[in-house]
C-alpha cells in the first residue's frame, strides 16, 4: 500500500514524540512491504515564527492533497500574549476546519501493565476501556458572535455556543457506528438541566439512536460525568459529547490510563483525516527528551486503522507498545511501582519499534509451520 502523509511536528515536545511515531512507521513499512511518503511542513508556534501564520498555505496544500496528516502538538508560553486568531492554536483550529474532520476519536485505555500509574485504585481504573467521541468543529470553539467588546466603562468577552441538528446528527452517527464494533453502549454527555444547546443535541440523539436498535444508549450530565469517570471508568463503552466538554473530560480521562502522554486521537469524517496526541507541547520538557511518545504511537496506529484500512498493522503496533510496558519499560510520566526501567523519548520509540518487528517474525514462523 502507498500513503502519503503530512507530517507536522509543530512545538514543544511535538517535534520528539512524532519522530518516534514514524520510526514506527518506517519499521510498519518495512516489516509488512508498504510504501509511506512523509511531507514535513510547519504548523503552530514554528510556522508563526518562519513565516509569520500559525497554518502557512503550504501547510494547508500539503494536507489537503495527502492520505493523513500526523501532527506532534501546538502551543507555546511567548505566543500567548498574541490575538485569538494569531495564536499557534488558531492553526490547529483552522486545520481540523479545512480537513472537516468533525469526529474525534479518543481512545482512552487502562493497560494492566500500567494499571498502577494512574493515582487511582488499580481495582477502579484496571479493565477500563473508553472511546470518547468528542464534536470538533462546532461549539465554543467555533460558534459567533464572539469576541471582546471594546468601549464602555468596562469590557465584556463573549463566545457563542451553537449547534445545528445536521452538526449533531453526523457526529451521533460516528459514535454508535463506534459503539456497534465495540461494547454497544453509547453514553451522550450533555448539560440539558441548563443549556438549550444540550436540549436540542438530545432530541438529535435520541432520534438517530432509532436507527441502532443494538446499542444501549443514556443520557449524561457533563458533571456527573467527570465524577463517574472517576468512580466507575468501566460503566462507559462510547461517550459521545461537544467540542468543549469532550476536550475537557478527554483530559481527564487520561488519569485513567496513567498519564496524558498515552492518549492518541483520530479526527475523522472529512476530506482528509488528521491523528495527534492528546497531549500537548508541554513547554517545561522539551527537547529533554523526556516525553512519553506512546501518545503519538498509538496515534499513527489509529491512521493505519481509520485511513488506511490496515487493521493489523494497527494492532500490531498496538501489541507492541503493551509488550513494551509488560516488559517494564516506562517514560518518567508513568512509573507507578511495576516499571522496572526508566527510559527517554527515543529509546522508548526504539523499543517499540523493534517489538513491532519481533511479533511480525512471530506471526511469519507461525504461517510457516
Ligand atoms: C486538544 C487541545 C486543543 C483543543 C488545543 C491545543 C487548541 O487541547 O486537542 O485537546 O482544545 O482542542
Ligand atoms: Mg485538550
Amino acid at each position: 500500500m502507498k500513503l502519503n502523509i503530512t507530517v507536522l511536528p509543530g512545538d514543544g515536545i511535538g517535534p520528539e514524540v512524532t519522530h518516534e511515531a514514524l520510526r514506527v512507521l518506517r519499521a510498519v513499512a518495512e516489516v509488512y512491504g508498504h510504501e509511506f511518503s512523509f511531507d514535513e511542513q510547519l504548523i503552530g508556534g514554528a510556522a508563526i515564527e518562519k513565516t509569520g501564520s500559525p497554518l502557512p498555505p503550504a501547510t494547508l496544500d500539503s494536507c489537503l492533497a495527502s492520505d493523513a496528516v500526523l501532527l506532534g502538538a501546538v502551543g507555546a508560553p511567548q505566543f500567548d500574549g498574541l490575538a485569538g486568531d494569531k495564536r499557534p492554536e488558531a492553526g490547529l483550529l483552522a486545520l481540523r476546519s479545512s480537513c472537516g474532520a468533525f469526529a474525534n476519536l479518543r481512545p482512552v485505555v487502562c493497560h494492566d501493565a500500567t494499571a498502577d500509574s494512574s493515582p487511582l485504585k488499580a481495582e477502579v481504573v484496571s479493565g477500563a476501556d473508553v472511546l470518547i467521541v468528542r464534536e470538533l468543529l462546532g461549539g465554543l470553539y467555533f460558534g459567533s458572535p464572539r469576541g471582546i467588546t471594546n468601549g464602555g466603562a468596562t469590557r465584556e468577552g463573549f463566545n457563542t455556543m451553537r449547534y445545528d441538528e445536521a452538526e449533531v446528527e453526523r457526529v451521533a452517527r460516528v459514535a454508535f457506528e463506534s459503539a456497534l464494533a465495540r461494547g454497544r453502549k453509547v453514553t451522550s454527555v450533555d448539560k440539558a438541566n441548563v443549556l438549550e444547546t444540550s436540549r436540542l443535541w438530545r432530541e438529535v440523539v435520541n432520534r438517530v439512536a432509532r436507527d441502532y436498535p443494538q446499542v444501549k444508549l443514556e443520557h449524561m450530565y457533563v458533571d456527573a460525568c467527570a465524577m463517574h469517570l472517576m468512580l466507575n471508568p468501566r460503566r462507559f463503552d462510547v461517550i459521545l459529547t461537544e467540542n468543549l466538554f469532550g476536550d475537557i473530560l478527554s483530559d481527564e480521562a487520561a488519569v485513567l490510563a496513567g498519564s496524558l502522554g498515552m492518549l492518541a486521537s483520530a479526527s475523522v469524517g472529512g476530506g482528509t483525516d488528521v491523528y495527534e496526541p492528546v497531549h500537548g507541547s508541554a513547554p517545561d520538557i522539551a527537547g529533554r527528551g523526556l516525553a512519553n511518545p506512546l501518545g503519538a504511537i498509538a496515534s499513527a496506529a489509529l491512521l493505519l486503522r481509520h485511513t488506511a484500512g490496515l487493521e493489523q498493522e494497527a494492532q500490531d503496533v498496538e501489541a507492541s507498545i503493551r509488550a513494551v510496558l509488560e516488559r517494564g519499560y516506562r517514560t518518567a510520566d508513568i512509573q507507578g511501582r511495576s516499571g522496572k526501567y526508566i527510559v527517554g523519548t527515543e529509546e522508548m520509540g526504539t523499543l517499540v519499534a523493534e517489538a513491532l518487528a519481533e511479533i511480525a517474525d512471530m506471526r511469519h514462523a507461525y504461517h510457516a509451520v
